[in-house]
C-alpha cells in the first residue's frame, strides 16, 4: 500500500478520497508543517500532497528515496525544485485554471481598493471621523478608462485583461514572448517592461516567481512609474523589493499599492509597509473562495492518484518528466 504524506488538512472532503489511495499520514495542526517533521515523514512516503508553504528542495528529495509523485495544492511552483524532481522521474502536479478567475477577482479587488482608497475610507468611518460630505476627501485615481499594464499575460493575466475590458481600459502587457492571439482576442498591446511601467496608470503583476523575476520591481522600476500609479501584486511577494516599495509609497514615487502576497510571508507585524495608509495588504487570499479551494484540493488529489499509478497527470508542472514533447 502506498504511503501518502499530506502536509495540511485540505478543504472539503478530499481527505476521504486520498484515504482511498493509500496509507495516509496527515499533518493535523492548523499551521504549516515544521521542516523537521516533514523531513522525518517523507522518508517512507510514496506520494506527497503539499502546500505552497512547503519547500520541496534537493534536501527533501534526498530524504525521500521512495517518492514517486508530488502534488501541490497551488498553481505556483516556486517552492518546488522542479529540475531535481524531473531528474528523479517524479511528476509534479499543480492546480492551474481552476483558480484563474477567482485570483483575477482578487487582483481587481486590490486594484479598485488601492486606487480608490477603499480601505482608507473604511478606516476613516470606523474611526468616527466621517464629517459632512467633503469635496476633497480621499481623492484617488480612476480605474475605468485608464491604462492598465499587465506583467505576465498568462492564464490569470488574461482573466485580469477581460475584467479590464469591462472597465473600458486600454491594456498593455509584458511577457517574454508576444501573444498574438491575445492581442487579437483581448485587444491588448505588447510593451517592453520600462515602457509599460512608464505608460500604465495601474500595473498588475501576474508572472511566476523565478530567478529572473525576483525583485523585478525594484527602485529603478518604481521610478519609471507615474506618481499617480497603483501597483498590484497578486502573484508572489518576491517579485517586488519591499524596501524599494516602502520608499516609493512613502515618497510619492507611486500613489498606492495592493498586495495579496509579500516577501517574506507572513509579513512581520512590525513591517513598515503596514504603517502606510496607501498600501493595502491581504494575507494571500487570491484563490480563497470556498468553491475554488475545493476544486484545487480535488485537482491536487487527482494529480496524486495519477502520479502514484504511473498515469500522466492532468496538470503537470514539469512535463519534461515524460520526455521531449
Ligand atoms: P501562467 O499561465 O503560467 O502565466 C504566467 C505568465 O508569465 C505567462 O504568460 C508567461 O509568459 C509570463 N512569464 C513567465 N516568466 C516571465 C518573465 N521572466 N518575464 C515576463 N513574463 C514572464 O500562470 P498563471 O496561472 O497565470 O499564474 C501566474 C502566477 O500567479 C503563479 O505562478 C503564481 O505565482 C501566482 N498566483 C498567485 C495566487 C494568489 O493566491 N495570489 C493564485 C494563483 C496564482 P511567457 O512565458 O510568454 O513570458
Ligand atoms: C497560490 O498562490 C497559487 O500559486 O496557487
Ligand atoms: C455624490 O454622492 C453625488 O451625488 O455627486
Amino acid at each position: 500500500m502506498d504511503r501518502i504524506v499530506v502536509t495540511r488538512v485540505p478543504p472539503g472532503t478530499v481527505l476521504d478520497r486520498l484515504a482511498g489511495m493509500g496509507d495516509l499520514w496527515v499533518w493535523q495542526e492548523d499551521r504549516a508543517i515544521p521542516r523537521e517533521e516533514l523531513l522525518r515523514e517523507i522518508a517512507a512516503a510514496d506520494g506527497l500532497y503539499c502546500m505552497l508553504t512547503d519547500a520541496i528542495d534537493a534536501e527533501l528529495l534526498a530524504a525521500a528515496p521512495l517518492l514517486r509523485a508530488v502534488s501541490t495544492m497551488a498553481v505556483g511552483v516556486d517552492n518546488i525544485d522542479l529540475a531535481s524532481c524531473t531528474a528523479r522521474g517524479i511528476p509534479v502536479g499543480h492546480t492551474p485554471d481552476v483558480l484563474t478567475e477567482t485570483t483575477a477577482d482578487i487582483a481587481f479587488a486590490l486594484l479598485l481598493a488601492a486606487a480608490r482608497r477603499v480601505v482608507e475610507g473604511v478606516d476613516h468611518v470606523r474611526a468616527g471621523r466621517w464629517g459632512p460630505w467633503d469635496p476633497a476627501l480621499l481623492l484617488g485615481a480612476d480605474v475605468h478608462g485608464s491604462t492598465l499594464g499587465i506583467v505576465g499575460l498568462g492564464r490569470i493575466g488574461k482573466a485580469v485583461a477581460r475584467r479590464a475590458r469591462g472597465f473600458g481600459m486600454k491594456i498593455l502587457y509584458h511577457g517574454r514572448t508576444r501573444n498574438l492571439s491575445a492581442e487579437r482576442d483581448l485587444g491588448v498591446s505588447f510593451a517592453f517592461l520600462p515602457d509599460l511601467l512608464a505608460e500604465a496608470d495601474h500595473v498588475v503583476l501576474q508572472v511566476p516567481l523565478t530567478p529572473e523575476t525576483h525583485h523585478l520591481i525594484n527602485a529603478a522600476a518604481l521610478a519609471l512609474m507615474k506618481p499617480t500609479a497603483t501597483l498590484v501584486n497578486a502573484a508572489r511577494g518576491g517579485l517586488v523589493d519591499p524596501a524599494a516599495l516602502y520608499a516609493a509609497l512613502r515618497d510619492g514615487t507611486i500613489a498606492a499599492a495592493g498586495l495579496d502576497v509579500t516577501e517574506p510571508e507572513p509579513i512581520s507585524p512590525d513591517d513598515p509597509l503596514l504603517g502606510l495608509p496607501n498600501c493595502v495588504i491581504l494575507p494571500h487570499l487570491g484563490s480563497a473562495s470556498r468553491r475554488t479551494r475545493e476544486a484545487m484540493a480535488e485537482l491536487a488529489a487527482e494529480n496524486l492518484r495519477a502520479g502514484l499509478r504511473g498515469e500522466r497527470l492532468s496538470a503537470v508542472a514539469n512535463p519534461e518528466v515524460y520526455g521531449a514533447p
